[in-house]
């Protein structure tokens, strides 16, 4: 029995099994009152336990051990909670030593951090993944409900998605005495015949499928090799990227928003005792941002028009702003957060800093690009309208300097059926921070990656 279906609905009087870490224990020498979590809910349940009929099991109790209690249920006086459990059987399934690292007292997330493997039993991290579950649920039935098909993009691949070059190899060559030709590692020897990597997007092959299926998402692992030791990035995440054919940015930007509300909606009808855990631990505004995002309509402006406002604010940046440069995070907070005090979406981004793959304009210098940047997080979204038009396509690769011969198969849906499409991607754990106002994305992934770590 879940300890959350015996708080929310169990009867009084009633027989329970529960079973679950114990998070406290404390009592004198007539009765002793253990706290019980199971995961299925921020809130523990109390047991109650005769001091002199448990006195042996009771010793080896401590916080962190195992148990399965047998009980009745009764009416609960003190502990905060409609219920709690007057023991008759106690089974000890593991005890817990004194060295068990999560004793009562709070610790810093960099401390939970090095000890990720147990983690999970905070009440912190219980919440943030409970949530974490809540949101990608809610993402399948999003698209589900609206006639999107979920499509599996390969995690191994040959091409580079984004033209940004930061991939993990993959490789079953020798790396202590690769095979050679003319002085250079010969991968026609490699496991597929050629180099590959772990993927940066599936988006690439997410047009495959829109361009058949009508409409798709994806919703897996990506890897970036960015040495990025940032709050925002992590080497693995976890990326959503719906493609649509027949939608053009205008389409694109709607979906985004109305994505966007729709999961930061279901949070609050759903994940209601987690949310008001987090805020009270952390983020006082956290409800009340949330609502906010639901409630108003985000702000769509070009990047031109950013970088006038930007260049007109007197604000002191670190880096410059000229019209060209890629927006970094604190000229987007700035737009976010100070100047809209809303969420924002820019769109026909400069075409040199954006990806090959996005359609262009007829200003001959941007193209139909759209971020959306969200408060405290800046970039929450990359999306945009694809180039269609073959040999429009085909001369930015070349100009671009990509490898022709890696994307052969992406350019004959130009040449074939071709169709207006696009997609945007979601990162997860992007979405994760902005919900539980976590201020690491190292805290709402189970076991993050990042340079220099990979333990667990
Ligand atoms: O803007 P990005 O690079 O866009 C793409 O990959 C496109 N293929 C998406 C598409 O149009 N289908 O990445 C999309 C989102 C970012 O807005 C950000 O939220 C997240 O992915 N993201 C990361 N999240 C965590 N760690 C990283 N290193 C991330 N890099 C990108
Ligand atoms: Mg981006």
């Amino acid at each position: 029995m879940r300890i959350l279906d015996i708080l929310n609905n169990g009867e009084i009087g009633s027989r329970v099994v529960v079973k679950g870490w114990v998070r406290t224990k404390r009592g004198n020498k007539t009765v002793a009152f253990i706290a019980l979590n199971d995961g299925s809910t921020i809130n523990n349940i109390q047991i109650v336990a005769d001091a002199e009929q448990f006195d042996e099991p009771l010793k080896r109790i401590s916080t962190g051990a195992c148990l399965c209690v047998e009980g009745e249920l009764v009416e609960s006086l003190g502990s905060g909670q409609r219920v709690e459990v007057q023991a008759r059987k106690i089974d000890i399934y593991g005890t817990s030593p004194e060295d068990y690292p999560l004793q009562k007292k709070g610790h810093t997330l960099e401390f939970l951090r090095e000890i990720a493997y147990l983690r999970p039993r905070t009440n912190t991290f219980g919440a943030v993944f409970r949530i974490r579950h809540a949101m990608a649920f809610a993402i399948h039935k999003y698209f589900n409900d609206k006639g999107f098909y979920y499509w599996h993009t390969p995690l191994i691949t040959a091409s580079d998605a984004e033209g940004a070059g930061a991939m993990f190899q993959v490789t079953t060559l020798d790396m202590e005495n690769p095979p050679k030709a003319d002085g250079k590692i010969d991968y026609s020897q490699d496991f597929f015949g050629r180099s590959s990597n772990l993927t940066v997007s599936g988006q690439l092959e997410g047009e495959l499928g829109a361009l058949a299926l009508g409409q798709i998402y994806t919703f897996g692992p990506t890897f970036r090799a960015e040495n990025s030791n940032t709050p925002r990035h992590l080497a693995e995440f976890w990326m959503i990227e719906p493609e649509m054919a027949f939608y053009e940015l205008e389409d694109d930007m709607a979906l985004a928003e109305d994505f966007l509300k729709y999961l930061i909606q279901y949070a609050l009808d759903n994940c209601s005792d987690d949310l008001e855990f987090l805020e009270k631990m952390y983020d006082a505004e956290l409800r009340e941002r949330l609502r906010f995002v639901v409630e108003n309509k985000f702000q769509v402006l070009e990047y031109t028009a950013a970088i006038e406002i930007l260049q007109a604010s007197g604000q002191k940046f670190e880096y410059p702003c000229t019209w060209g440069a890629d927006l970094q995070s604190e000229h987007e907070r700035y737009l976010v957060e100070k100047h809209f005090n809303n969420p924002v979406i820019l769109t026909d981004y400069p075409k040199e800093i954006k990806a090959f793959y996005m359609k262009q304009n007829a200003d001959g210098k941007t193209v139909r690009a759209m971020d959306v940047l969200f408060p405290a997080i800046g970039e929450i979204i990359g999306g945009s309208q694809r180039e269609e038009n073959y040999e429009k396509l085909a001369k930015r690769i070349s100009e671009m300097g990509i490898n022709t011969s890696d994307m052969w198969w992406y350019m004959e849906t130009r040449k074939f059926g071709s169709a207006p499409h696009s997609g945007f991607g979601l990162g997860f754990e992007r979405l994760l921070l902005f919900v539980t106002g976590m201020s690491n994305i190292r805290d709402v992934i189970p076991f993050p990656r990042y340079p220099q770590n990979a333990e667990f």
